[in-house]
């Protein structure tokens, strides 16, 4: 198995990934929110790029049956039922609807990646479980870090060197690394005893927290709280 690791999404990375299982993550925060939005009973949730889009969309839902949450500049979006705080993601308020989603950074990822062979959601909530899918599908594996804004996320490299780090310890040798798949484990060794750190030290961790949503980034960080490995396919993340 070979594992490659984009470190910053770039276009490089996009070839022959109709032969590839894409993980897609962006812990902070829009893969933990699905994560989280389909464990809280969510049915379904919609990816797209634009607010314009996001709106558009939802008129050809019933009202009742549909939310649209996301965020920009880390903020919930005017007219839009929830931000991208996983915690606001709650069963009493997302059971049985579909999710209309637009982030900056996080929801684009799955659109650039939408070839792949399968598109999965990552992040440190369901690590083990991605592992696991990732282990079963016997296909090379490129975890593909969503960024912050085009610049490499310290928080998504640190996750992807933690599934590269239990794909070594589970999987059938031989496993390729890339030289970015080394970089991203080498990053996750460094904080594996308090992933919140990393969080904390990273460019969009420190944005949160300015924003007064620093609970988010110890949110974010648990490990293992679902077994659930959404996948994104014909443009709707379900489970
Ligand atoms: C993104 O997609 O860039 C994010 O998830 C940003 C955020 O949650 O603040």
């Amino acid at each position: 198995m070979r594992i490659d690791t984009t470190l910053i999404p770039s276009s490089s990375h996009l070839q022959n990934l109709a032969s590839q299982s894409v993980v897609v993550m962006d812990v902070l925060r829009a893969t933990s929110v699905m994560v989280q939005a389909l464990s809280s009973g969510v049915k379904e949730i919609i990816p797209v790029t634009t607010v314009e889009e996001a709106f558009q969309l939802a008129k050809s839902f019933p009202s009742e049956t549909r939310l649209l949450g996301g965020e920009r500049k880390s903020r919930k979006i005017a007219g839009f039922d929830l931000g991208n705080s996983p915690r606001e993601y709650i069963t009493a308020k997302v059971k049985g609807k579909t999710l209309i989603l637009t982030t900056t950074n996080g929801t684009k990822a799955f659109h650039a990646v939408s070839s792949g062979k399968t598109v999965l959601v990552g992040s440190f909530l369901n690590v083990s479980a991605v592992t696991q899918r990732c282990l079963h599908q016997e296909a090379d594996v490129i975890l593909y870090g969503s960024g912050d804004e085009g610049e490499l996320s310290l928080e998504d490299t640190v996750c992807g060197g933690m599934i590269i780090d239990r794909l070594i310890h589970l999987g059938k040798p031989p496993i390729e690394l890339t030289d970015a798949s080394q970089m991203a484990l080498i990053a996750y060794q460094r904080f594996q005893r308090d992933l919140v750190e990393a969080l904390r030290l990273s460019n969009h961790g420190r944005t949160l927290i300015d924003l007064g949503l620093g609970e988010d980034l110890s949110f974010c960080a648990q490990t293992d709280t679902t077994v659930l490995v959404p996948t994104f396919k014909d443009g709707v993340v379900r489970i």
